[in-house]
């Protein structure tokens, strides 16, 4: 009886603020506590999120050219675009002029049209001209000569013809624009005087760069220049931008590769071209010292002279069935340019010889495809033919007791090659040579060749062995190469079980070790200071990763060379691997800098568990591990191994191991209790009116739920959520989950609400809050480059209905810990997004559709409905149907689709529908749409519409009162007749256009 007053008193003093709240909380420092500025930010209120994607997109399609990734591998990284827009929306108030706001926004990031004209860095092609000229235009510069192809007209001038690059590239869209650009941060402070007077007019700064706006909006907000951290700094993506734009930042990881690429980002990327030559000038004498010695040795030279770049090496085992020794190869094509391929021909002694064979036809390497002797798992004996699965070489049994033993063999501390009586052995099978000549013009030609090794060959093969034997003895390696234990774990057990590697060093083999720890060794004795000694471990790091057991060969054309290990995130053991010779590991060495010269100002940088964080930050800017991605910890490992020593020896105050019992990691109760220590843990470290984004990549209802009461645990408050969104052409619509590819920015505050709710109190309140999130967002949109698809509205609904969700301090009948305790993803949270994002998908009526018509319609018929919307707007992203599925709970639809590649996805027309998965047991089948559909298929192939209405009236129950849901659909399908990229549809659509008016005539 108490409890239910107390629904009614609240409930009316809600339905009261339902309106006011909504607007409240979206507006939430007005209400509960007020920020130095007393309003909101303006990524609060808008995001460029279409713009920003494609600049992401771009920044990661530039492989090499990108700023951080040539010092090393890390997982996951941020593109850095996306942290300038972040940090710049994060200072950038929100004034009452929206459009200015983002006008001046977009300027600030050159992406506003005249920023994009300062980023053109390539022309128009001629052609391109002459297709984007009006004909007037057309006839004033060009002429056409007798094959047909316009040229300038006689005497143009140059400058006419800027002005026509100009005039042309202002007619692109946004992404054919970028495709002739530099990116953003390629260029330094490019706008012009009028242009920061009219910023700092708008602003009410004084400023002449960004570092300066930067500053100026840091004290205007927090009294001082701006402090970002971030707790989760991997490759160091958000400390290097934060830096570079004139904040001050604190940057850690828990893992010390991860603290080591961040110190590099901001320490090595920061110097000037002569600090850069010098450090060059390091690694060129590192390499030079290691080359020597090798020469010296006579390792990698052979008799003619000739250097070694590439050898490969396979295992062998033996077969049970006939006793050979069989060599193990997925492929014995070697190299697919080159034309090369590996033959086995048995040696007469229950074996056989390895002949390469170079310049074959292409016939022979299509042969040689069938000749692979290792194939899903299996053995395949070239002698007698018999698959045997590997797991029986390997010798993996069950024990007595049901327990499953794996039979290979453990490889003890001091041991770095298999032993002759090994299940599996390792052989070299093949190496490549480059070979030097002066032609008559005195020139050098290189010319590359492959052999099986030669005696010689392999003596040599057995030197590195005894010199590395020697080194090992007589301690010269010791703390140069690997010694660590590799700890079990998701990837790292896989090495026990399928090569009984238990030691990091274990992962390469005696030559690779040898040159490796030759390079430790010189970086060592010629490095003189920090900067130094950590570009030395970072190339070492290179080497390592394109130069251990785990490199796949890569027979293509393009490449006949090794691979890095990370090409995925996984440790893989392989059947036949490539080494580099020192000359190939030249790249890796002397690997990209691309220095920015700028200056940092950095607070601290060290490896930290988050939970133990206690500087103080403005803005604190995360992307966590996200629910069972990637393994850090585990992986890490590979590189750390080789680094953990001079890491000691260098970072004073550093720890060098992997910490993995700290890592955030699992997707269940685990993982939400670490989270919720650290965002804990972060408010209590920021300062009175900071505040914070967290990034992550967004899956499904139940992790949005998770993430919301993590948060709403640690006491932040959701404020917006904007989505960032970048497709990959790889997947189809089974393996769902690995092609959708997208980063959700939260906005969030500090929660400082004590109010109470009931869970059925929300609903309302969350209504509102979708419907007005949504008008916001449609209202800000650019009409020209549409900004917001479905997807973004349907995010906007989990957002919204977090936003409110977490304005509260508690809601009664919600007991978080409990919640994020069940494994099986059901929760009322659950229940309240999946609501909120029923209210989006009721009121993101397609255009020119009754409302209240769409409501009445199946979920099936919006989905197709809201599909043909989406074609519309010209969006072919599968992604989009995904989420329309998920939003109107739609999980089968694939029988509605004609295509579901990732960027060619839609529906199939009426056509193409034909009879198909008619009247089966789906809703669908049984709908009113399906029957239009089929009428419309009739009415089109016998080219008479009155077959189709005689469909209708026959098949549709309650043909006459359903008549106004038919015409109001059959109008809609008839505006597809001219939409330029549906052409598909034009006969439908036309015979659509007929059949609607005898419907609407009939029986009249
Ligand atoms: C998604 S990554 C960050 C990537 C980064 N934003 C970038 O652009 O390269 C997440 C990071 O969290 C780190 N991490 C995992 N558990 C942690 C913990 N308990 N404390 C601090 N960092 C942790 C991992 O080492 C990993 O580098
Ligand atoms: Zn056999």
């Amino acid at each position: 009886m108490e409890k239910s007053n107390k629904i009614c008193s609240i409930r009316k003093s809600n339905r009261r603020n339902t309106k006011q709240s909504s607007r409240l909380v979206w507006n939430v420092n007005t209400k509960k506590g007020k920020n130095a500025m007393g309003d909101k930010s303006f990524i609060e209120v808008q995001f460029p999120v279409s713009k920003i994607s494609k600049e992401s997109y771009k920044e990661r399609k530039a492989n090499l050219g990108q700023t951080l990734t040539g010092l090393g591998k890390w997982w996951g990284r941020k593109p850095l675009i996306l942290v300038r827009a972040t940090i710049l929306g994060l200072l950038l108030p929100a004034t009452d002029n929206p459009v200015k706001d983002r006008e001046i926004y977009l300027k600030l990031l050159t992406m506003d049209e005249d920023g994009l004209l300062k980023r053109k860095t390539k022309s128009l092609s001629t052609k391109d001209i002459y297709r984007l000229l009006d004909n007037t235009e057309k006839e004033k510069y060009f002429v056409i000569d007798d094959k047909g192809t316009p040229k300038y007209i006689r005497g143009i001038k140059s400058e006419e013809k800027q002005e026509l690059q100009k005039t042309c590239f202002n007619r692109l869209s946004y992404d054919e624009k970028i495709k002739l650009c530099c990116r953003p941060e390629e260029l330094d402070n490019v706008l012009s005087k009028e242009e920061w007077d009219d910023i700092n007019n708008y602003l009410g700064t004084n400023a002449d760069s960004l570092q300066s706006l930067v500053n100026e909006l840091g004290i205007k907000k927090f009294g001082h220049t701006p402090i970002v951290g971030d707790c989760f700094a991997g490759g160091g993506s958000i400390p290097f931008e934060a830096a570079r734009m004139g904040c001050e930042v604190y940057a850690s990881d828990l893992n010390p590769i991860a603290c080591l690429l961040t110190w590099a980002d901001l320490n090595i990327l920061s110097k000037s071209d002569e600090e850069i030559d010098k450090l060059r000038e390091f690694q060129q004498k590192v390499y030079d010292e290691v080359d020597r010695q090798i020469q010296e040795w006579g390792i990698e030279t052979n008799e003619e002279g000739d250097r070694a770049i590439s050898y490969l090496y396979c295992n062998e085992a033996v077969c049970p069935e006939c006793g050979y020794l069989v060599p193990l190869s997925p492929t014995w094509i070697i190299g697919k340019g080159t034309k090369t391929i590996a033959v086995l021909k048995d040696n007469g002694n229950n074996g056989y010889d390895i002949e390469i064979k170079q310049k074959v036809t292409s016939n022979q390497v299509k042969e040689c495809e069938k000749t692979a002797t290792i194939k899903s798992g299996k053995m395949i004996c070239p002698h007698c033919k018999t698959e045997t699965a590997i797991s029986v070489i390997r010798n993996d049994r069950v024990d007595s007791e049901g327990n499953k033993i794996y039979g290979i063999r453990k490889w003890s501390q001091n041991e770095f090659m298999n032993k002759s009586d090994d299940a599996l052995r390792e052989r070299l099978y093949c190496i490549r040579y480059i070979k030097k000549e002066i032609d008559n013009k005195g020139k050098v030609k290189e010319k590359r060749y492959y052999k099986a090794p030669s005696k010689l060959d392999n003596e040599r093969e057995k030197k590195v062995i005894d010199l590395l034997n020697e080194y090992f003895e007589d301690g010269i390696y010791n703390g140069y190469i690997p010694d660590m234990i590799i700890e079990k774990g998701e990837e790292t057990t896989r090495l026990y079980r399928e090569r009984g590697w238990k030691y990091w060093h274990q992962l390469f083999n005696p030559r690779q070790l040898l040159i490796h720890g030759l390079i430790n060794k010189k970086i060592n004795d010629l490095a003189q200071n920090k900067s130094e000694y950590v570009l030395g471990i970072l190339g070492l790091n290179k080497c390592a990763d394109w130069d251990s057991k785990l490199g796949i060969w890569d027979s293509s054309k393009a490449n006949e060379n090794s691979k890095s290990v990370f090409i995925n995130q996984a440790l893989n053991p392989l059947y036949n691997y490539s080494g580099r010779g020192i000359l190939n590991l030249y790249n890796s060495w002397m690997y990209n800098i691309n220095n920015k010269k700028i200056k940092v100002n950095v607070n601290e940088i060290k490896p930290c568990d988050a939970r133990m964080i206690d500087s103080t930050c403005d803005l604190w800017i995360t992307d966590p591990p996200y629910a069972d991605a990637v393994n850090y910890h585990e992986l890490s490992e590979f590189f750390l191994s080789w680094d953990k020593n001079k890491i000691d020896e260098i970072f004073k105050g550093w720890y060098s191991d992997s910490k993995r019992i700290l890592a955030v990691k699992g997707k269940d109760e685990e993982f939400s209790n670490s989270m919720i220590d650290i965002y804990s843990n972060l408010i209590k470290n920021t300062t009175e009116y900071g505040f914070q984004v967290v990034m992550f990549t967004h899956q499904n209802v139940n992790v949005w739920a998770q993430l919301a009461l993590i948060l709403w645990k640690s006491g932040l408050q959701v404020t917006a959520a904007w989505n960032v969104a970048t497709e990959t052409d790889s997947g189809g619509l089974k393996d769902s989950g690995n092609y959708v590819k997208g980063t959700v920015l939260l906005v969030l505050r500090k929660q400082n609400s004590d109010e109470t709710v009931y869970l059925d109190e929300l609903y309302p309140e969350i209504e509102d809050e979708v419907k007005l999130q949504i008008d916001t967002m449609r209202d800000l949109d650019d009409k020209e480059d549409p900004n917001f698809t479905d997807a973004d509205y349907l995010l906007a609904a989990y957002a919204a209905s977090l936003k409110i969700l977490t304005s509260y301090k508690n809601i009664e009948d919600i007991d978080v810990q409990y919640e994020l305790s069940k494994s099986d993803g059901e929760s009322p949270i659950v229940d309240i997004i999946n609501d909120a994002v029923k209210i989006a998908f009721d009121y993101l009526t397609p255009n020119g559709f009754d409302s209240y018509t769409w409501k009445t319609l199946l979920p099936e018929e919006r989905f197709y409905i809201k599909g043909l919307d989406t074609e519309k707007n010209n969006v072919y992203k599968l992604s989009a149907y995904q989420e329309l599925g998920r939003g109107f709970g739609v999980n089968e639809y694939s029988d509605m689709m004609a295509n579901t590649k990732a960027n060619k996805a839609r529906l199939k027309t009426a056509s193409e529908f034909a009879m198909k998965y008619t009247n089966d047991n789906t809703k669908f089948g049984h709908s009113i749409l399906r029957n239009i559909l089929i009428a419309l298929y009739k009415s089109t192939k016998e080219e008479d519409a009155t077959k189709g209405k005689a469909w209708l009236r026959n098949e549709v129950n309650d043909y006459w009162n359903e008549r106004s849901k038919i015409i109001e659909i059959l109008d809609y399908i008839a505006t597809l007749e001219y939409i330029e990229n549906m052409k598909h549809w034009e006969k439908d659509a036309k015979s659509a256009k007929i059949l609607v008016e005898l419907v609407r005539n009939d029986g009249v």
